[in-house]
């Protein structure tokens, strides 16, 4: 029998495999609140969303606990896609299959049916899914579906700008601003400011009152 294969460019479902820890600031307590809703509580399946407006860091915190390791060695199968505005639902669902199942193919077959390819392969297991930038609830309405609700402790993490899509989906997590240190201490780290000359003409211009070390 012929297959027609389907090349399916990863273009609204990226992944990351890697995270900056030195680059990251603040957020402790947020850090640690979400660590405690993946890893503790109900059996059942669990949807978890971290809302706020645009830039605030939602992505960094969804990564920064994704990959702690109390959390990976939690779950039996993890995968870290982005949604977004223009997303397909067959290259998400097809992204998270391969995150999941560590299948290499970049190639789907015509009639290859993913979603219930990924509800089998995820049947049974302890899963953790996040799915950074949601923009409609109408998206977890199409997903939700391939995520079985066996009580093995599962966990979907969402990140979103929307409030209505973060409380219809879920019990939300606001993220708030980072303290006006902690964001001296980002912009020093993305600038590389930090020691420089530059770090203590700001610093003198500031005055000692003004000062942040
Ligand atoms: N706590 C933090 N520590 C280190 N970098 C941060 C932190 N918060 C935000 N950033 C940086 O700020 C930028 C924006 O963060 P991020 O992409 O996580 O925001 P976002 O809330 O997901 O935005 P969007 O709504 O556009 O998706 C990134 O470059 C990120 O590295
Ligand atoms: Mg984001």
């Amino acid at each position: 029998m012929q297959f027609y294969m389907e090349k399916i460019e990863l273009t609204t479902s990226r992944c990351y495999f890697s995270s900056n820890d030195e680059e990251f600031v603040g957020f402790k307590e947020d850090v640690e609140q979400i660590i405690q809703k993946l890893t503790k509580g109900t059996k059942e399946r669990k949807v978890i969303s971290i809302v706020g407006m645009a830039g605030l860091g939602k992505t960094t915190l969804a990564r920064k606990v994704y990959n702690n390791h109390s959390v990976a060695d939690h779950f039996d199968v993890h995968a870290f896609c982005i949604v977004s505005q223009t997303y397909s639902i067959r290259k998400l669902l097809f992204e998270i299959l391969k995150q999941a199942t560590g299948e290499k193919r970049d190639m789907i077959k015509e009639d290859e049916d993913v979603a219930d390819t990924l509800r089998k392969a995820l049947y049974g297991k302890r899963y953790l899914i996040v799915l950074d930038d949601m923009w409609n609830y109408e998206a977890w309405e199409d997903l939700q579906s391939c995520f079985p609700c066996v009580e093995r402790g599962s966990r979907i993490m969402v990140t979103t700008r929307i409030q209505e899509v973060a409380i219809k989906m879920s019990d939300p997590h606001f993220l708030g601003f980072l303290t006006e240190d902690e964001s001296w201490e980002l912009l020093q780290k993305k600038v590389g400011l930090r020691g420089t000359i530059l770090d203590k003409i700001v610093k003198h211009s500031l005055g000692p009152q003004d000062s942040v070390t």
